[in-house]
């Protein structure tokens, strides 16, 4: 797969710009989820990468984009502590207050939902039920493995003073 800015990609923009233009979904600039790489940063790259796996195999690409775009629509500072927000166990609960928070502020359809409800799969325990859902799952854990890999060369190369070969 080629590499492609979703800004230059007009039919995926064309699916998904309600969502990226709404000041709910441009307030995860605020947050940040993984390393140096916001939630709203986060969740673009996630949709994106989902979405042209989908197109690819003649999958459902809107709703991989659409609820890849909303997967972690959650609004809250995940790192911060429990007596600050509220609760515990972020990774297992999210899934549902994003699909709580994406039927609040936009028009999703059923299936978007269940992707947002169902992409901590495994962690949580149904697994998605569209071929949109894993390619959500999947793109999630890409994702989440290079932001997270990011942070730790940008340690290394502090430390060392040079930045490592991986
Ligand atoms: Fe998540
Ligand atoms: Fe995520």
């Amino acid at each position: 797969m080629t590499r492609q800015s979703y800004e230059e990609d007009g039919e995926y923009l064309a699916l998904v710009e309600d969502i990226l233009d709404h000041p709910v979904f441009r307030s995860m600039e605020q947050y940040i989820q993984h390393g140096t790489t916001t939630c709203r940063e986060h969740c673009i790259q996630v949709s994106y990468l989902a979405y042209r796996i989908c197109k690819e195999r003649g999958w459902d690409c809107r709703a991989a984009a659409r609820g890849g775009l909303l997967h972690d629509l959650f609004l809250y500072d995940w790192h911060a502590p429990v007596r600050v927000r509220g609760h515990r166990f972020h990774g297992f609960t999210h899934p549902a207050v994003a699909a709580r928070n994406a039927e609040a502020y936009f028009s999703i359809t059923r299936r978007e939902r269940t992707v947002i409800l169902r992409h901590m799969w495994p962690l949580t325990p149904i697994p998605p039920s569209t071929m949109a859902g894993m390619a959500v799952v999947w793109a999630d854990k890409v994702c989440g493995l290079r932001e997270t890999g990011a942070t730790v060369r940008a340690i290394i190369a502090a430390v060392f003073g040079r930045r490592p070969a991986f």
